[in-house]
């Protein structure tokens, strides 16, 4: 089959379409012909050599994928050839043939391409588990969301609105706080331009915010701390912004019973993965085929452009997902 492969670890010219084995189906797994492929910050950090994929999964980059199953492997009891799926895998996406496990591949909702779907499952589970599973949010709360534009960004402020939370975000530019604002978010805050440590706390009335979704990390995390409201709770789902934090007043954390958590989907076991991909289509598939819910679809690249497609999401460009159509 064909796949996009690297020749070594490195920017994004090392990317290349060349040949690679077929996936051998495991017990429950599913073979798909992979139609679309969602870009994923992660896969440009495994690109660079510095997020390995876990132990027996495929080098091949790749966390996400839609397409059409067209073999099952031993076991399977839930999945046909045909059905039109897309699902999170933990590599190998960026591949004509993907295997996945049939407890993580869901039905495209009706009415949506494939080139959306693609950009659906890593995002909205993210988001999903990130709110609701581990923050805990509550209708009538208060979300900042960081990276508002981010694809998990524009995933959780759907997600927090449809659950009757208010929303507030920080972006980098007012093209992106106005894309936001326009998925239900309340409050844009222009990190670049405001302190979003006193804009959330004057949106609302010098309480804070019950939650916040942090990608940022470095110095955000001793102003998250301050930002949020008694009995906050906090997940921080990556460090874009450094990975160390120079001043952090702990007292903060007891004072205001904060809780203060991290997270990465890919590490966690299949039975994890399977449980929050059933709460997620349960909850809120059907709002995507009632076009209550939308996958934030940045751009559509072909695949063998896959190179450009990394260098627009590491030069910050995307407003929601970047995807890949693979034919
Ligand atoms: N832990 C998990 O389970 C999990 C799962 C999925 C994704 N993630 C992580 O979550 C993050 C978001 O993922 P994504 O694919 O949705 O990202 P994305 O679409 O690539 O968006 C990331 C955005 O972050 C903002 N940003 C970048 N550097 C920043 C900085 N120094 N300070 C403030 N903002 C900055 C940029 O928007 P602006 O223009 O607004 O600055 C950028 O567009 C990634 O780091 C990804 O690896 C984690």
């Amino acid at each position: 089959m064909q796949a996009i492969l690297l020749r070594e670890f490195g920017g994004p010219e090392q990317m290349y379409l060349g040949e690679a084995p077929e996936p051998v189906l495991k017990e429950r797994e599913v073979l798909v012909k992979v139609k679309a492929a969602g870009v994923n910050r992660a896969d440009t950090l495994q690109r660079k050599g510095l997020y390995p994929p876990p132990p027996g999964e495929s080098e091949i980059m790749g966390l996400e994928v839609a397409g059409e199953v067209v073999a099952l492997g031993p076991g399977c009891t839930r999945s046909q050839v045909g059905d039109k799926v897309f699902g999170i895998v933990s590599g190998g996406g960026y591949a004509e043939l993907c295997a996945i496990d049939e407890s993580l591949a869901m039905p495209i909702p009706e009415g949506l391409e494939f080139s959306q779907a693609a950009g659906m499952a890593e995002v909205f589970l993210t988001a999903h588990q990130a709110l609701f599973w581990l923050c805990g949010l509550e209708a009538g709360e208060w979300a900042l969301i960081h990276a508002g534009a981010s694809g998990v960004g524009t995933a959780a402020t759907q997600l927090a609105r449809a659950a009757g939370a208010k929303v507030m975000v920080t972006a980098g530019s007012e093209a992106k706080l106005a894309a936001c604002q326009a998925l239900g978010a309340r409050v844009g805050i222009n990190y670049k331009q405001q302190d979003f440590v006193a804009a959330a706390k004057k949106a609302t009335n010098d309480a804070g915010p019950a939650v916040i979704i942090d990608f940022i990390g470095g110095d955000y995390f001793q102003r998250n701390l301050e930002t949020l409201a008694l009995d906050g709770r906090m997940v921080m789902l990556a460090t874009i912004g450094g990975g160390e934090a120079e001043k952090v007043n702990l007292r903060l954390i007891l004072g205001k019973r904060l809780k203060v958590m991290g997270s990465t989907l890919r590490s966690r076991t299949l039975a994890y993965r399977a449980e929050l991909t059933a709460d997620l289509s349960q909850r809120w598939l059907p709002l995507f085929t009632q076009g209550k819910l939308r996958p934030v679809i940045d751009s559509v690249i072909p695949w063998d452009q896959a190179a450009s497609a990394h260098e627009r999401m590491e030069a910050n460009l995307n407003t929601g997902k970047i995807i890949l159509a693979v034919d």
